[in-house]
């Protein structure tokens, strides 16, 4: 069968799921042919896609052009972490020259980490309080000789870094948020307290003991967090310039944290 034609008999599904099925569960293009046996595996998994994301179904997503693998333990990477990793690597290319040290803090899969490694010259830690993201993060970063740690935030962090990445969770518990993501993605990956500020605070405030002279700090933030974000930044820091970027949609998603010369 052709792809227009199971799309007319689909046509009540999500065709971006659909065709995420497609390419990445049966590694077909929308002018292949579609194979018999193929059409009702499709059509039951894009119906599963209704309450449960393409993403866990696959089993892995493309992040950066890389693909990484995803379970429910981990968070499903998104386009504007993609963003925070293309705008820190320009930061840091400015920036430094030698080989850095970088620790991606709260790294679910480890996507943050890992394609920083592939990118740029640097010695990566990456770090998660949760096993079972680790476990996933360990798969993905297989090979690449990345260091990884289990801790909560830095309790087992010792060593000190050129940069400090971050986007940690920042849902606040009473934010509406899509039922697809409530019902399946981990909830220690979504909520913080205090507004969605806890852990930009619970960072900051032992950051400066982990940070080498010259260091760069990259958080994703939400959209209204960013003159909290900043305010908690000046309370535990000395000396720094502060930058917000906004992402492709014009929201301010990114804070930047550099050593003032
Ligand atoms: C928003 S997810 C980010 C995952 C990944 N870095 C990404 O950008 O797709 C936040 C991560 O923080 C981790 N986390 C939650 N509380 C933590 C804590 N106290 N210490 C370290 N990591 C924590 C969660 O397990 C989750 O993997």
């Amino acid at each position: 069968m052709y792809y227009n034609d199971l799309l007319k008999e689909i046509e009540k599904e999500d065709i971006s799921n659909f065709n995420y099925l497609l390419k990445y569960k049966f590694n077909l293009n929308t002018n292949d042919f579609i194979p018999k046996k193929d059409i009702s595996k499709l059509k039951k998994l894009v119906i599963k896609a209704r309450n449960i994301p393409v993403q866990y179904i696959v089993g892995n997503v493309n992040f950066y052009g890389y693909l990484y693998n995803v379970n429910k333990n981990v968070l499903i990477p998104r386009f504007e972490t993609e963003e925070l990793v293309e705008n820190t690597i320009q930061i840091i290319k400015k920036k430094f020259n030698n080989t850095i040290s970088i620790l991606d803090l709260c790294t679910g899969s480890g996507c943050i980490g890992i394609t920083l490694k592939r990118e740029i010259n640097a010695n990566v830690t990456i770090s998660d309080i949760s096993k079972k993201a680790l476990k996933v993060a360990k798969i993905n970063s297989k090979g690449l000789n990345i260091k990884i740690i289990q801790s909560d935030i830095f309790k087992n962090i010792k060593d000190k870094y050129d940069v400090i990445i971050s986007n940690p969770p920042y849902i606040s518990y009473d934010e509406k948020i899509m039922d697809i993501v409530k019902n399946n993605e981990p909830k220690i990956a979504l909520y913080a307290t205090n507004n969605g500020l806890y852990y930009y605070e619970k960072i900051l405030k032992n950051i400066k003991d982990h940070l080498n002279k010259e260091f760069l700090i990259a958080f994703e933030i939400g959209e209204t967090q960013k003159e909290k974000i900043i305010d908690i930044a000046n309370k535990y820091l000395d000396n720094i310039e502060i930058n917000c970027k906004k992402d492709l949609q014009n929201r301010d998603r990114m804070i930047f944290i550099v050593n003032k010369k």
